[in-house]
């Protein structure tokens, strides 16, 4: 039987992880790099089932049991194997395809394509250090790859005949055409992919099934790639996931960048657990194929607007695949275009530095609404708030969901409430001028005529008449004659506001009267916000 015959088995055990399937049943620990949870085939009351997630099987060292998803299900819900098929297609949203044996003929053809691309990858490769590929040679020298990266990575160049319509002409031309490298004209055959530079595509095991062909003379598309054959599935395909996979384990992440050179150059400079995806489009079966290995991702974008939506769409996506041990990252890429060109222009280090710096996924979220909703309005708020729910409900595991709801509701309250409180309630204790103010006001001017002179303009606007006899003394000093007049002012003038100013120009305020400046400074500075004050009035009356 060949391993494509299971191709919708194998998605199933890509898609689902073996630890949600059997948590459903087993409340499972994570210990070391396994998780742990009672036997359900035996009776037992310590733990000593065992689950692999990276490897996707499950052992139990007291009963001997051992399996995968599909014979976990199988048994512990007593059903055949389809209708196993059947309730794990279900958890993971993926329709029953038919179940037919693949034909003799079906197995030959998938056989023969991979026997084509893995030659036409030979041609290519070949023709790259041949007089014909001189300038893509160049090219891609030039942009920092040297022989042996060139060798790993099998690059080529599709010249600008038909070099595997020919080469191939005594194969039949459908077999061709399903890989993709061939397509038919009015004139007969013709190669897809024409003067190209050519990176292969390879899939989880090494093979060959694609390519990305890079134009040289800058027309666009700048890439285009093989479009979906049987054996090539765009959305299900990273780019240098088979080179990345071992350091994705070892380094407990991945990183993931945008671009396929960027994902070499990066596994060639440090960062060996780097992939993309195919195209800019990252998809939920990409996060799918990652988070097998472990669920820490550093998501690695452009620093432009493209950059940031791609980032917003993946946070979206990676959430289902949340859990409490997982550790999801966003970079972006400042002080250059993407990372190739940080490595090539600043480094490794700073390269690091860009990867080290990180927002944790929760952090990003909470960004992401501040950013883009009006937090100062009900309405911004309520957008915002749909939106974290939104995103909340889609974490998987209902404990976590609910931690990182209060986590949120935390945000929301010591962020969101705090600056509404301090927006409209003035913090700001106006000293207790309240008691016969006017006498004491009269007083004052009796006793301290220097007063008067200095506050002239602010007494005479009070409206009050100074000719009274019988007014009594005062026993406040000339200091603090001075401050009440100054508090008296700084009162009448916060009043005329409306709270929203006065909480303004309280905070304002507020660090003048803390520190220990001069009275008549303090003044200064009222007058100096007063006028500001009836300029604004002015102009909003306008
Ligand atoms: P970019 O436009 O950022 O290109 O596209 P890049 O990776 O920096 O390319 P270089 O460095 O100029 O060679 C990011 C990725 O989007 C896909 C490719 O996979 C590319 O690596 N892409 C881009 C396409 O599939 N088609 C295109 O026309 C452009
Ligand atoms: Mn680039």
């Amino acid at each position: 039987m060949s391993k494509y015959d299971n191709s919708f088995t194998d998605e199933l055990r890509q898609r689902l992880s073996i630890i949600d399937v059997i948590n459903r049943r087993v409340p499972l620990v994570k210990k070391g790099q396994n998780y742990w949870g009672c036997c359900p085939f035996h009776n037992e009351k310590t733990p000593s089932f065992s689950v692999n997630e990276d490897k996707g099987f499950y052992h139990c060292f007291g009963c001997g049991e051992h399996g995968d998803i599909i014979s976990f299900v199988m048994k512990s819900e007593n059903l055949e194997f389809k209708e196993a098929i059947k309730e794990l297609a279900d958890m993971a949203g993926l329709k029953m395809p038919e179940f037919r044996q693949k034909t003799q003929q079906q197995i030959e053809a998938e056989e023969t394509y991979v026997k084509i691309t893995e030659k036409a990858a030979e041609i290519y490769q070949n023709l790259l250090y041949g007089e014909s590929g001189r300038v893509a040679l160049d090219y891609i020298k030039n942009r920092g790859f040297s022989d042996e990266m060139i060798k790993k990575y099998r690059i080529g160049y599709a010249p600008r005949g038909n070099v595997i319509a020919s080469h191939f002409s005594n194969i039949k031309i459908d077999k061709l055409i399903a890989t993709g490298l061939v397509r038919v004209g009015d004139r007969g055959p013709y190669d897809f992919f024409r003067d190209k530079l050519m990176f292969p595509i390879f899939n989880a095991h090494g093979q060959i099934v694609a390519f990305s062909g890079r134009s040289l003379d800058g027309s666009e598309p700048k890439y285009i790639n093989t479009t979906d054959t049987e054996l090539f599935h765009k959305r299900q395909t990273i780019f240098g996931f088979n080179f990345a996979r071992e350091s994705i384990h070892r380094n407990n992440r991945s990183i993931i960048v945008e671009g396929q050179i960027d994902a070499i150059q990066m596994q060639n400079h440090g960062f060996p657990e780097t992939v993309a995806p195919l195209g800019t489009a990252l998809t939920e079966d990409h996060i799918a194929i990652l988070c097998k290995s472990n669920r820490n991702i550093v998501f690695c974008f452009d620093g432009d607007n493209a950059g940031q939506k791609a980032a917003i769409r993946a946070a979206t996506l990676v959430l289902p695949f949340l859990r409490e041990t997982s550790d999801i990252k966003f970079a972006f890429v400042t002080g250059g275009k993407d990372p190739d060109e940080i490595l090539k222009t600043h480094g490794e280090s700073a390269m690091r530095k860009i990867i080290d710096d990180a927002t944790p996924l929760i952090d990003f979220l909470w960004n992401v609404v501040n950013k883009n909703y009006l937090i100062n309005t009900p309405g911004g708020r309520t957008s915002a708030e749909k939106y974290l729910k939104d995103c909340i409900s889609k974490i998987s595991d209902k404990i976590f969901q609910n931690e990182i709801e209060q986590e949120f509701n935390q945000r929301k309250f010591n962020q969101w409430h705090k600056w509404k409180k301090t927006e409209y309630k003035p913090t700001i204790e106006l000293p207790d001028t309240d008691i016969m103010p006017i006498n004491i006001i009269k007083s004052i001017v009796q006793k301290y005529p220097m007063i008067s002179e200095k506050y002239l303009d602010f007494l005479t606007s009070l409206n009050i008449s100074f000719d009274d006899e019988n007014v009594p003394d005062t026993d406040l000093s000339l200091d603090a004659a001075e401050k009440f007049i100054v508090s008296y002012k700084l009162r009448k003038y916060v009043e005329k506001l409306n709270l929203e100013k006065q909480e303004i120009i309280s905070n304002a305020l507020k660090n003048n009267i803390d520190c220990k400046e001069s009275i008549s400074e303090i003044d200064n500075k009222i007058s100096d916000a007063n006028e500001k004050l009836e300029l604004l009035l002015d102009i909003n009356n306008k």
